[in-house]
């Protein structure tokens, strides 16, 4: 159950979404046992219940004791990485363990990492086939400095984190998704054997366009809920209260008929360009920031606190459909932030009632005191500090 002033944090900053904040419980990492994973050859350790600040020198391993926390719940390494980078050199495979407090009850979770890249999952030490559905039983919100390229030029990456968002959201939007990205292969196959006849296209250009409507009204549905949250949030980190919009502009028209004949008329364009040129796959998405294109306008610290304002909103966001606070992971949060920024990020997360785990090089950074529990690193090696 939340303390009463988180709850009002949480309403605060998410007033406009629907769902029972009272049912919302955090989740919890109670213990974490690695071998072979990055520079850890072996360590176990107890993370205490709200924050933990992990401190060391500049590659000590503080980013890898966390990432193994983000591979645990996503499947994937937040920093990008492929699966064979995340097993310590020299040795055949990475082992995982942890113990969560879930909504379940207390759960033992274990991952095996093989060099092909191969994954492997236990449940109570049964093998587990269930993965998909860790988002919403184990979810971690990540901030970590590579999320700068949110900010970016690539469009993509926007784009992806909604379509992430959603599918953490609503499982269905996976579905939608998947079908979307494998229609769009088959068309662009199509193109790439030569293969004009129409006969052949309009399948998929139907298909396309049904799955599209659907992606651009869930993107923009997101994007409605979101973008209020993400500006509580930087009126909470910031003195000044800062106009934030995220721009997205579809490539088809919404509805599925208007975007199937956008197809017909475009079909010789994308003839000749030998691909599918319009969808959901290439729709513009950009921030804004008191009217002006964020990438060119933003400081490197005000652009942070977008991207930690927008992680700390997707937070609110799968809190409330899942009734699950995720466990938050923060990579070198603090720097670029101003004194007064970081003394305020510190204040709302205290406010959060959920288990938090901050990298820095200095713990001192870290101005929070209450519920708060150290660790060194170096070399890999976990010590209380
Ligand atoms: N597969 C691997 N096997 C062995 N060592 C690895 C592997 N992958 C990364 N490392 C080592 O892990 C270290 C980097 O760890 P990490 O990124 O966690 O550092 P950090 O403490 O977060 O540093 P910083 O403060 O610079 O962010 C490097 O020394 C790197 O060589
Ligand atoms: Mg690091």
């Amino acid at each position: 159950m939340l303390k009463p002033e988180s709850e009002r944090f949480l309403l605060n900053i998410g007033a406009h979404l629907t769902g029972e904040l009272q049912d919302v419980e955090p989740v919890r990492v109670l213990g974490v046992h690695l071998k072979h994973f990055r520079n850890i050859s072996l360590g176990t350790w107890f993370p205490g219940e709200a924050f933990n600040v992990l401190s060391g020198a500049n590659g000590s391993g503080k980013t890898n004791w966390i990432e193994a926390l983000g591979v645990m719940s996503m499947r994937r390494s937040f920093r990008a990485a492929p699966r064979a980078d995340w097993i310590q050199a020299g040795a055949p495979l990475a082992e995982l363990s942890f113990k969560l407090k879930l909504r379940e009850g207390i759960k033992r979770l274990d991952l095996q990492i093989r060099a092909a890249g191969k994954i492997e999952y236990a449940f109570e030490g049964v093998r587990w086939h269930k993965e998909a559905s860790l988002p919403y039983l184990f979810p971690v919100e990540v901030f970590h400095p590579g999320d700068a390229a949110l900010i970016g030029d690539a469009d993509s990456i926007r784009r992806d984190f909604l379509d992430t968002l959603l599918v953490s959201i609503d499982p269905s939007f996976s579905r939608i998704h998947q079908r979307y990205q494998k229609t769009l292969a088959s068309r662009n196959r199509l193109f790439r054997l030569g293969r004009y006849e129409r006969v052949l296209h309009r399948p998929y250009e139907r298909l396309l366009a049904e799955s599209a409507s659907l992606i651009i009204a869930a993107r923009e549905g997101l994007i409605r809920n979101l973008i209020p949250t993400v500006q509580a949030v930087i009126a909470e980190l910031h003195a000044e209260p800062v106009e934030v919009r995220l721009c997205y502009v579809p490539t088809l028209p919404k509805d599925s008929e208007a975007a199937l004949k956008t197809y017909e008329q475009s079909f010789n364009d994308e003839k000749r360009l030998g691909f599918t040129r319009k969808g959901p796959h290439a729709d513009r998405c950009y921030f804004e920031l008191a009217g002006r294109g964020a990438r060119y306008q933003a400081s490197a610290g005000q652009a942070r606190m977008l991207v930690l304002a927008l992680k700390l909103a997707a937070f609110a966001l799968r809190a409330r459909a899942h009734g699950r606070l995720p466990v938050l992971l923060l990579d070198d949060v603090t720097s670029e932030l101003d004194e007064r920024k970081r003394q305020r990020l510190f204040e709302v997360l205290a406010r959060l009632e959920c288990q938090v785990f901050i990298t820095t090089t200095h713990p001192s950074y870290i101005q929070v005191s209450a519920q708060r529990a150290d660790v060194h690193v170096a070399h890999g090696v976990l010590a209380p500090l």
